[in-house]
This record gives structure tokens, C-alpha cells and sequence, in this order.
């Protein structure tokens, strides 16, 4: 303010020093009150006292020291502690304060970039031991891996499975888990097959069964393919598609851990083996939630109950979409008629040499078990068969040559599949066939007509039982 002041004074002086006639100035006065000013010049030069010092230049000059003086005070700051200088303290304070902040600002900023740039790295090196499982054992110092998959089991499979399914992959795209390394006949590779090579080849007894349908005579010891070790493995389904449809083999393995309430993930592995070492080629997010653990694997598709409905899904593999949709009439479901040990096992899936079927139950029913014979392409009930045994009271059901057959109890060891229902003649029949529940929790058993063996998830164990078909005596 002051120094417009003095702008403006300074352009008045030179004003009236150039007209040189009359003028007229107007200023604040030192007590801050309008002063006014009329020069005129003197009809004669020669009276001026003396040169330069006429009135109106003596009054500018003792203004223009007037004005130097409040200058002085203000820049000096020679004056009392007034509100100016400690405003101005207090402003550069706060300029160094800001100042400081935005370094420290900048400084978390590389600090945050540096540690995206070592996220990044980490995943390549995760992506990098994927692609390469057999190649060498990690490094001992680097405990960050430890969860990498072991042929022995371990958490690998979740681990891997969480990396699988990050944003930013296509459903579609596992060019980065298919590795022409797998199969390299490295040493390491070498070593997986001595391993797998335990797995019990069927016996020549068993082949000769593989020739048309018959009943079920004996069910053998169950064999553990995989161990999973998070709570979530407790219960589910594993399947392999007993018709496979490209883009997927037969080898090929799916496994749907049921434990939660938003289950989506199906995980693929390429082979049993794969399985379990615990490395999905393929991790699936299905469109709407799966309840409990009846689903199936048949031509190409997973077919399975949706949640908290009895809605049936036939989802496309190929696709990765829903293809057929049908509720399943009058069906019971979330925990209206399950298998004895709970779980939502309302509605369950079968296939067997005679294509797709359901295991339920309904209130006219009161209870007992109804079966279904499914058109697997538009999941239509082609015909139905009511049996005299109630649904709740049984561990679970399968189907094998058109015969259901039920398990007694899903706890015991020792237990029996001690009813069958045949759909061919209506004739239902007590028998006493015994079956292990090895671990004491089986959460699932379903037939797979392809292998000709009985799938089944006991307690974190992801089990195979043989079985032999034929004429009893
Ligand atoms: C089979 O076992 C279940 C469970 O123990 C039992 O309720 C049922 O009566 C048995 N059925 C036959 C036909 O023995
Ligand atoms: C189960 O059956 C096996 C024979 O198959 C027998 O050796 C074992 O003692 C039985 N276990 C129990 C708990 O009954």
C-alpha cells in the first residue's frame, strides 16, 4: 500500500514540476486526513526568492521526507513488536514447514514406487518358479518361497492358485502355466515320475470289468491323490470328465474346494499328478455360486446346483459360460433333504454309463430319495424313479449302470454301501458292501464311468477307490 503511495506521490511531483502553470494535487496528510493543494505560478519568474525552492517544491520536499521516514519505519522494522513483523514470522515458518512437508511427501512417493517396483519383481520371480517347477530346489536363504509346491503337498496349490486368478489375466489365457519345460525330461522330471509311478496300476481283475455294466460287487482301499491343508480344503468335489471335450484332455482334473459361502473357483490340472504336486493349469471363476459338493463333470461341462436355490447349471467349458439353466421341480434344497452329514447336500449329481443324473429329494417324496434322468444338454428331467429310502439318512449316493447305491455312514471306518436301487426293473435291495472312510469325513462320493472307479473327499484327502462290476453269486 505504502508504496503505490509513493508511485502515485512520485507521479504527482513530476506532473506538477512538468506543467508549470497551475495545478491541483490531493494527498493524505501524515495523520492519514485528505489533503488538498492549489499551486499557481506567479504573474513573474523573477520574484521566486530564490531558484528550486518555491513553496510547492518545499512542500513536496518535506512531504516527500514525511514519507521516507514512514518507509523507513516499516522497512526497518526498528519499530515496536507490531502485528506486521510477527504475521511475517509466522508466515515464513509456515513456508519452511510446507516446504519440509512436500520433500517428505516426494520422499514417501519414491519410497511407495520402490516397493510397487519390488512387488512387480516378486511376481515375476513367483511366475518365473511356476513355469519351471522341476528345474532346481529353491535356494534355502529365500524362505519367501517356501510355499512353492512340493511333491509331497503342502500350500502350494492355494498359493498358486491366488497368483492364478489375479486380475489382468483372461479367463482363457494359460500360456504362462503350460510350460513345454513339464515335459523337458529334465533330472527333476524325472524324479516327479519315479514318484507317480506309485500310484497302483489297475489289476488285470479290474480290466476285465471295464467290458459292459454290472452290479457292484466290492469297493477297494481308497487311494490319497492330494492332501489339502487349509480349512477351506475340508470338504468339495473333484472330477474328471468321464467324455472330455476339447479344449480339455481326459487327464484332465477339476476340483471345486466347497467350504464358504461364495464358492466361484474351479481349479484344472492337467493330470492326477499335477493334482498332487498341486499345480492348476486352470483356474475358472463360474458366474454364480456353487452349493455344496454335488457337482459333475460330463461332456465338456460342470453341472452343479446354484446356491440357495434349486436352480441347475450347466456351465461350458469351452465357453466358460452358462449354457442351460432348469429349476429342478419341487426339489429340496439348502438343508431340506441333505446326506446325513449336512452340508446343503440337497441336490446331487451323478453320471454313469447312462449319461447324467439327480440324486434328491422332494416333499411329496417325504424325504426318499428321487432320481432323475437328466437331458444333459437343456438339463430336462427325462424320467424320474422314486426309491423307499430316506435321503437324510444316508452318507451319500452314486450311480453306476444305472443303480443307485448308497453309503451307510460318512464317519466310520468301516462302514458299508448297504442299498441299491436298480431303475431298470423299479427293484431296490439291502446289501453290504464294505467301504473305509479313511479319514473319517467323506464329504462326497460320486462314480466316474471313465476310470470306472469312485471318486470321493475325505476330510482334506481327495481320494479313488477301485471298484469291481459284475454277476454276484
Ligand atoms: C443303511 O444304513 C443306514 C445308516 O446306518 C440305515 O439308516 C439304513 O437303514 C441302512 N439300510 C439298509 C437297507 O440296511
Ligand atoms: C475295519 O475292517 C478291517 C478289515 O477290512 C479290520 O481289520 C479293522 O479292524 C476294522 N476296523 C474297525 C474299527 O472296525
Amino acid at each position: 500500500m505504502w508504496v503505490l503511495a509513493v508511485v502515485w506521490f512520485s507521479g504527482v511531483l513530476i506532473r506538477a514540476e512538468a506543467q508549470g502553470t497551475a495545478s491541483f494535487w490531493r494527498g493524505n496528510d501524515r495523520s492519514g486526513r485528505c489533503q488538498y493543494s492549489f499551486t499557481v505560478d506567479s504573474p513573474t519568474e523573477a520574484s521566486c526568492p530564490l531558484p528550486g525552492s518555491s513553496p510547492e517544491v518545499e512542500a513536496l520536499k518535506s512531504r516527500l521526507a514525511l514519507l521516507e521516514v514512514l518507509v523507513a519505519h516499516l522497512a526497518g522494522g526498528e519499530t515496536g513488536p507490531g502485528p506486521a513483523p510477527r504475521l511475517q514470522e509466522a508466515y515464513t515458518q509456515a513456508l519452511s514447514e510446507k516446504t519440509q512437508l512436500q520433500r517428505e511427501k516426494d520422499r514417501l512417493g519414491q519410497r511407495v514406487e520402490e516397493l510397487q517396483r519390488r512387488v512387480e519383481e516378486l511376481q515375476q520371480e513367483a511366475e518365473r518358479l511356476r513355469s519351471r517347477p522341476c528345474a532346481q530346489p529353491p535356494p534355502p536363504s529365500t524362505p519367501l518361497y517356501d510355499n512353492r509346491p512340493s511333491p509331497a503337498g503342502g500350500s502350494g496349490g492355494t498359493a498358486l492358485s491366488h497368483l492364478s486368478s489375479r486380475p489382468g489375466r483372461t479367463p482363457g489365457d494359460t500360456s504362462s502355466l503350460r510350460d513345454p519345460s513339464w515335459h523337458s525330461g529334465s533330472p527333476g522330471y524325472q524324479e516327479l515320475k519315479a514318484e507317480v509311478a506309485k500310484i497302483p496300476a489297475p489289476s488285470p481283475e479290474d480290466a476285465d470289468d471295464t467290458k459292459g455294466c454290472g452290479e457292484l460287487l466290492s469297493v477297494g482301499e481308497p487311494f490319497t491323490h492330494r492332501k489339502t491343508d487349509t480349512i477351506s480344503g475340508k470338504y468339495g468335489v473333484w472330477m474328471q470328465d468321464p467324455e472330455a471335450v476339447s479344449p480339455y484332455g481326459p487327464g484332465m482334473v477339476w476340483r471345486i474346494d466347497t467350504v464358504g459361502n461364495e464358492v466361484r473357483q474351479i481349479f484344472g490340472y492337467e493330470d492326477l499328478q499335477q493334482l498332487s504336486r498341486g499345480f492348476p493349469t486352470k483356474v475358472l471363476l463360474l458366474p454364480e455360486a456353487v452349493e455344496s459338493t454335488g457337482a459333475a463333470m460330463f461332456r465338456g461341462s460342470l453341472y452343479y446346483q446354484r446356491r440357495r436355490s434349486r436352480t441347475l447349471l450347466r456351465y461350458d467349458l469351452a465357453s466358460e459360460s452358462v449354457a442351460a439353466r432348469r429349476d429342478l421341480p419341487h426339489a429340496g434344497f439348502h438343508g431340506q433333504f441333505p446326506y446325513s452329514w449336512g452340508g446343503y447336500t440337497d441336490i446331487d449329481f451323478a453320471v454313469d454309463e447312462q449319461g447324467l443324473w439327480v440324486i434328491y429329494s422332494t416333499n411329496k417324496a417325504r424325504g426318499a430319495i428321487v432320481i432323475s434322468l437328466l437331458d444333459h444338454h437343456n438339463l430336462e428331467v427325462k424320467r424320474s424313479w422314486e426309491t423307499n429310502i430316506r435321503k437324510t439318512t444316508v452318507a451319500n449316493a452314486f450311480m453306476i449302470c444305472g443303480r443307485l447305491y448308497t453309503v451307510a455312514s460318512y464317519s466310520s471306518l468301516n462302514t458299508t454301501v448297504n442299498y441299491s436301487f436298480d431303475t431298470a426293473t423299479g427293484v431296490s435291495k439291502a446289501v453290504a458292501i464294505p467301504f473305509k472312510n479313511r479319514h473319517r469325513y467323506n464329504s462326497m462320493i460320486d462314480y466316474n464311468p471313465g476310470q470306472r472307479k469312485l471318486f470321493a473327499w475325505d476330510n482334506h484327502h481327495l481320494v479313488s477307490y477301485d471298484v469291481r462290476l459284475g454277476k454276484p453269486q
